[in-house]
């Protein structure tokens, strides 16, 4: 990875670790990182809002503007290429990678799920569906974690976890906005790790956190 980190966001909905992310890098707890674009498939999304609050470069780019994949994924190659960017932070895509995309970018994309992978992961475990297996199962920890993306949903390695207790009592929504509180500390930590040059996207060390 280069020293410096040239970041594309790509998200879908309210935005709220963007906006942590984009905190912390203000605050020069991210250092030599910088948010070069803003992406979403979504136009009404959050992330664009703050993105444009910012006068960052906002996109909405979908799969449903174009005649087909190719000319989708060579429009998102053409963007991220114009503003330089070298990782990719998914935060809150609901949509699966264009895998020429993820070959593109090789180690060099990262996702947060709301739960421990690599249980409570895969295609349909997104949003409230994550809490609710999770209170269902009877676990007694849940928690968030940084990996890497490939070309399985929640599947590549995972590079840093911060587990939470469940509750006696949770709900999927209380447990939610616990879990969200732990993301919007893990990602910009994960962020500042990989600029520090302290985990490597794409390497199978585990860290994991226990608040
Ligand atoms: C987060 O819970 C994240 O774990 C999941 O999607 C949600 C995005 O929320 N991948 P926000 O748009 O960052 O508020």
């Amino acid at each position: 990875m280069d020293s410096h980190l040239d970041i594309a966001v790509i998200g879908s909905g309210r935005g709220s670790n963007f906006q942590a992310i984009l905190s912390a890098i203000d605050h020069g707890r991210i250092p030599r990182a910088c948010i070069r674009l803003v992406v979403s498939n979504n136009s009404t999304a959050g992330i664009l809002e703050i993105a444009r609050d910012h006068a960052l470069p906002a996109v909405h780019l979908s799969q449903k503007q174009f005649p087909d994949e190719q000319a989708f994924v060579d429009a998102l190659l053409g963007v991220l290429g114009e503003h330089d960017v070298n990782l990719i932070v998914l935060a809150g895509y609901m949509k699966q990678l264009p895998a020429q995309l993820v070959r593109a970018y090789k180690n060099r994309i990262i996702n947060i799920h709301p739960a421990l992978l690599p249980k409570f992961g895969g295609q349909g475990m997104y949003g409230m569906h994550v809490h609710e297996a999770v209170i269902a199962s009877g676990e007694k920890v849940s928690g968030a974690s940084v990996h890497a993306v490939d070309e399985e949903y929640d599947h590549g390695s995972i590079l840093l976890q911060r587990t939470i207790p469940v509750l006696p009592g949770d709900t999927p929504e209380t447990l939610a906005a616990r879990v969200l509180a732990v993301e919007h500390q893990l990602y910009p930590e994960a962020l500042r790790m990989i600029a520090e040059g302290e985990i490597t996207v794409g390497s199978r060390e585990v860290p994991v956190q226990a608040l």
